[in-house]
């Protein structure tokens, strides 16, 4: 359930290093129960921002509370609140999947009876209790990142920091862990989670918000983000005839004419504007409009548009 209070709540965050400016005056609020999906392309400012949001490293400017606790000021209660799962898994290779649990539950102040039941749940909820005695430097990639996963919920955490959880990961261990943050979302957990994925964002994410050269260029559902970039649609027409392209790339509300197949591509800076333009040129050229599509945009092409010439 998504309540109306800040589970994570940013306000003009920046963070520096050297010349270069990787986070640039964030402000954000994650409210409880929602999975909050942070999406950006490599080097955006997604590991930076986490880094921050866990206390690993301290803003610069501005102020972060994690469920009601300032990261810098009071580190301590904000870091009992929350399960970390960082860019890269941070188990010993040396030890068990097991033995690392138990130091996690040392770290956490987890009682050893408690701490033995919630190895033997979360283990064998991500499907490694079999190799639980097993070195971890035998396990596979996604092997480690789901035990790095058991790990960060052994204290129960509400609230879950996930830095491109199932980035590189095999089929199977990506299915586990998603289906594992959507039954503890749905249990009351707290998920912020970054990714690149856009599929991964649009079908797990309550919201998105959008990192681009450390600014946030937007947050929202992601039906509203796909019906942000609506107005900037591409249209679809097909003409009995040929049609001149420079023409019709001159009429009102049009950025951009293409032709393939007999079929233009017109990209319209304002739909309703566009589509009584083509209407109105094709009566003046005589020319029938056969047909005449709006595809939506896929958030694919919401990100692109809103990221573009970043890479
Ligand atoms: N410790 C660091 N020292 C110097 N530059 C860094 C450091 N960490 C990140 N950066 C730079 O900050 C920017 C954002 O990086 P990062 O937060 O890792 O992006 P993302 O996780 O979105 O790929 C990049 O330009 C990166 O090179
Ligand atoms: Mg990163």
């Amino acid at each position: 359930m998504i309540t109306g209070q800040a589970a994570i709540s940013i306000r003009e965050v920046t963070k520096r290093f050297d010349d270069i400016v990787a986070v640039d005056r964030i402000s954000l609020d994650v409210r409880r129960g929602e999975i909050f999906g942070f999406l950006g392309p490599n080097g955006a400012g997604k590991t930076t921002t986490v880094r921050m949001l866990t206390g690993i490293i301290r803003p610069d400017a501005g102020s972060i509370h994690v469920m009601g606790h300032d990261i810098v000021k009071d580190p301590v209660p904000a870091k009992q609140q929350m399960g970390v799962v960082p860019e890269t898994a941070n188990a010993y290779l040396d030890l068990s999947g097991r033995q690392n649990m138990l130091l996690a539950a040392d770290l956490y102040g987890v009682p050893r009876a408690r701490a033995e039941e919630r190895i033997r749940e979360t283990l064998t909820e991500l499907g490694l209790i079999d190799r639980q005695d097993h070195r971890v430097q035998g396990y596979s990639k996604g092997m480690q990142q789901r035990l790095t996963l058991s790990m960060a919920l052994l204290h129960e955490p509400p609230i879950l920091f996930l830095d491109e959880p199932t980035s590189g990961l095999d089929v199977q261990s990506t299915h586990l862990i998603i289906t594992m943050l959507q039954r503890l979302n749905e249990a009351g957990t707290t998920i912020f989670l970054t990714t690149h994925n856009m599929d991964e964002a649009n079908r797990l994410c309550h919201r998105i918000g959008i990192i681009r050269r450390g600014k946030i260029a937007a947050v929202d559902t992601p039906e509203q983000l796909k019906r942000t970039i609506e107005r900037i649609a591409v249209i679809l027409v097909g003409f009995d005839h040929q049609v001149d392209t420079g023409a019709l790339s001159a009429l009102p509300g049009i950025a951009d004419v293409t032709e393939a197949n007999g079929r233009y591509r017109i990209t319209a800076e304002d739909i309703d504007t566009a589509i009584q333009s083509i209407v109105a040129h094709a009566r003046a050229q005589e020319a029938r409009i056969l047909s005449l599509d709006t595809p939506a945009p896929s958030l694919d092409e919401v990100f692109l548009s809103i990221t573009a010439g970043d890479e």
